[in-house]
């Protein structure tokens, strides 16, 4: 905290500040961005109060990535305590395991992670799943996790093959209760359900599948009340990027309830989505248009579009992945052409306030070379 803030607040406030544990002081959370490069990294920023980063250290995974594009979401992944990070090696079939100290980093674990992991999700009951990518074995693979210790441990027979082999998965997401899955195809546009059982084995939903309100479904995530956000490419049409909401009903066979459907925002190739943590608004990254897209989201899950271009990163940019503060109030995009991160300030209003254009330029992060993944707090 900034001295001139501390001066204008209460004396009752300033003694709670002063009485916080030491080494908590200014840290106000962190940006993680994977590298996913051949030998793979994290580049880690510390968030200053204003939201702006300072590159704090690299952090080698052990591990391979591939150097192009893993067109998934969630190839890196904070526990929900922040306290352990998840990092994909797509090239090694492994996932690395960081302890986090604000934005300090300690490798924990490397574990074999199927064929190709391209995207990982977290359970609120401790497990998490993996999103395989590979031609040859598309599918997901379940661990349980120690969430005192941050470990991954393999559930035996959990890998299942998703429905469509050649489908292109773009991400893998758990619902808030941890008892269903989904994984989107962009190929064929498709949504599988899978449920998951108290053992943590994944099994296909009676209906496995339900048809994607638009074309080739890519980012998803879920709210905290089982709305399901998806944004799609749209391609191979031009500017038929959009968000669909969907809200799921849990239970042994679980449905999806389209509510919005592809609410579209004009731009190509929508491919990564956040929704705050009041659910008020939603951003989506359209890779082809280089822009973020701002959505307002209403009590019954209905997304309406706010403006298709909220944010424009700049040309080549290449924007790639979204990630939040914790507090809801910072936006971060990953720029996987610029090799940078650029940062906004989110308005009462849900529209976007550069600040500081981007940050992390010739610092570890590859130029046009395929990185992929962001996470923050
Ligand atoms: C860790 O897991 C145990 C057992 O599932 C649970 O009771 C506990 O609340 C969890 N703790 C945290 C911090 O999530
Ligand atoms: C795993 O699956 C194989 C093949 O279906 C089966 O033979 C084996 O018993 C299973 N193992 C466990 C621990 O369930
Ligand atoms: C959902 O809420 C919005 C905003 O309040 C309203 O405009 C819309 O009509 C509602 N839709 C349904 C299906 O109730």
């Amino acid at each position: 905290m900034k001295f001139s803030t501390l001066a204008s607040i209460s004396l009752t406030g300033l003694t709670a500040v002063l009485a916080a544990p030491s080494g908590t002081q200014g840290n106000k959370g962190a940006v993680f961005a994977l590298t996913n490069a051949v030998n793979n990294e994290v580049i880690a920023f510390s968030r200053n109060d204003d939201g702006t980063l300072v590159k704090t250290g690299t952090y080698p995974t052990g591990g391979h990535g591939q150097g192009v594009d893993f067109d998934t979401q969630g190839g890196l992944q904070l526990s929900a305590d922040n306290r352990f990070l998840y990092a994909v090696n797509p090239a090694n079939d492994q996932v690395t395991v960081f302890e986090v100290d604000g934005s300090n980093l300690k490798m924990i674990q490397s574990i074999y992670a199927g064929d190709q992991p391209l995207a990982i999700s977290l359970s609120s009951n401790g497990y998490a799943y993996v999103l395989d990518g590979s031609v040859a074995s598309t599918g997901i693979f379940g661990f349980r996790v120690n969430n005192a210790t941050g470990l991954l441990s393999p559930i035996t027979n959990s890998t299942i093959a998703t429905s469509n082999p050649i489908g292109v998965p773009g991400t893998v997401a758990f619902s808030p209760d941890g008892h269903s899955l989904i994984v989107t195809n962009k190929v064929g546009s498709t949504i599988d359900i899978f449920t998951v059982g108290s053992t943590g084995h994944a099994s296909p939903a009676p209906f496995t599948s339900i048809a994607s309100s638009g074309l080739r479904p890519f980012g998803a995530v879920f709210g905290k009340s089982n709305l399901l956000y998806v944004v799609e490419s749209g391609l191979p049409a031009l500017g038929n990027a959009g968000l669909s909401t969907y809200q799921l009903h849990g239970g042994p066979a679980p449905v999806l309830e389209p509510i919005t459907k592809s609410e579209k925002n004009q731009q190509t190739d929508g491919c990564w989505v956040v929704v705050t943590p009041d659910e008020k608004y939603a951003y989506t990254a359209s890779f082809v248009t280089s822009a973020i897209s701002s959505y307002s989201v209403a009590k019954n899950g209905t997304a309406t579009l706010i403006k298709g271009d909220a944010a424009l990163p700049g040309d080549g940019s290449e924007p790639v992945d979204l990630a939040l503060s914790s507090d809801g109030t910072y936006l971060y995009n990953l720029l996987r052409g610029s090799g940078a991160i650029a940062a906004w300030k989110i308005q009462a209003d849900g529209s976007l306030q550069s600040i500081g254009g981007s940050f992390g330029k010739g610092q570890g992060i590859p130029v046009a070379d395929g990185a992929s993944g962001l996470a923050a707090y």
